[in-house]
């Protein structure tokens, strides 16, 4: 589960994110990236960043921590800039924060992950389908030397569909992947040694955990999914089925 915490005082938008997510303090007295409910592709895009930043950290791979961020209305109302004020409103209530990472400072390739963190990294955005991690959007953060992790709401974007469809977890292992604008390409070592250290670690368990991170409150019902619960065991079902099927997805096939 993610802590939960509530906001006391926006900050600042972030301009250059293209969801416009901002910056608010909370009173954990950390500072955090906010992602907002409101904002345009709604809960999903929250979804998406849990399931595969909790699915990546259990990989071993750096993720700044997330929290469920409580959004009061307070915050919103005295807020003068009229879209923010906005983007406020339509969001009170539960969004998720992401630990800002002070002194960061975005992947220009200066500091290139090892050969085997890069496999590993490509490896799962392959695996859930992130097609955010390109040169024009690297999503990825350097601290402290090493490359971090961020923005993957993008992923997983099979459940899009649900409303109209339900799930479909044959649908998603059959869907391939577009490796050659992936920022890592150039520096990742074989991906089929990648999918031989990480695979084994994607167990029952694993999924678990990850899908027990989302709040309920963010899992919507659609046809065939009548409640929290089964919408987590749906997402559960498409991790397993795409991982039977790399032959499909892993840049450069399977051994
Ligand atoms: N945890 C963080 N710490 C510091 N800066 C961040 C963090 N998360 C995001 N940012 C900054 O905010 C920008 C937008 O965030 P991102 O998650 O990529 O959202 P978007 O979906 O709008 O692209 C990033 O490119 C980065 O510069
Ligand atoms: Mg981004």
């Amino acid at each position: 589960m993610l802590e939960s915490i509530t906001a006391t005082r926006y900050v600042t938008p972030l301009k250059e994110g293209g969801s416009l997510p901002g910056i608010v303090e909370a009173d954990d007295l950390g500072t955090y990236v906010l992602k907002f409910r409101g904002a345009g592709q709604g809960l999903k895009v929250l979804v998406a960043e849990v399931l595969v930043g909790e699915l990546a950290r259990g990989l071993r791979l750096d993720v700044p921590r997330m929290a469920v961020v409580d959004l009061q209305a307070p915050i919103a109302k005295y807020e003068a800039d009229e879209e923010v004020q906005d983007l406020l409103t339509a969001s009170l209530g539960s969004n998720l924060g992401i630990d800002f990472l002070p002194g960061s400072f975005g992947y220009d390739g200066s500091r290139p992950p090892d050969p085997d963190t890069a496999a590993d990294i490509l490896w799962l955005d392959a695996f859930t389908a992130n097609v955010d991690r390109t040169w024009s959007n690297p999503n990825l953060l350097v601290w402290h030397g090493k490359p971090w992790l961020i923005d993957h709401g993008a992923a997983l974007y099979f459940h899009h569909s649900w409303p109209g469809k339900g799930p479909n977890p044959q649908r998603f292992a059959a869907q391939p992947f577009d490796a050659s604008t992936h920022v890592l390409r150039d520096v990742a070592s074989d991906p089929a040694a990648a999918h031989e250290r990480l695979a084994p670690k994607i167990t029952r368990e694993l999924l678990t955990t990850v899908t027990d991170a989302v709040p309920d409150e963010w899992l919507e019902p659609a046809p065939g999914l009548d409640g929290p619960e089964a919408s987590r065991a749906a997402y559960r079902e498409h991790f397993l089925a795409r991982l039977e099927t790399p032959q499909i997805w892993l840049p450069g096939g399977a051994r």
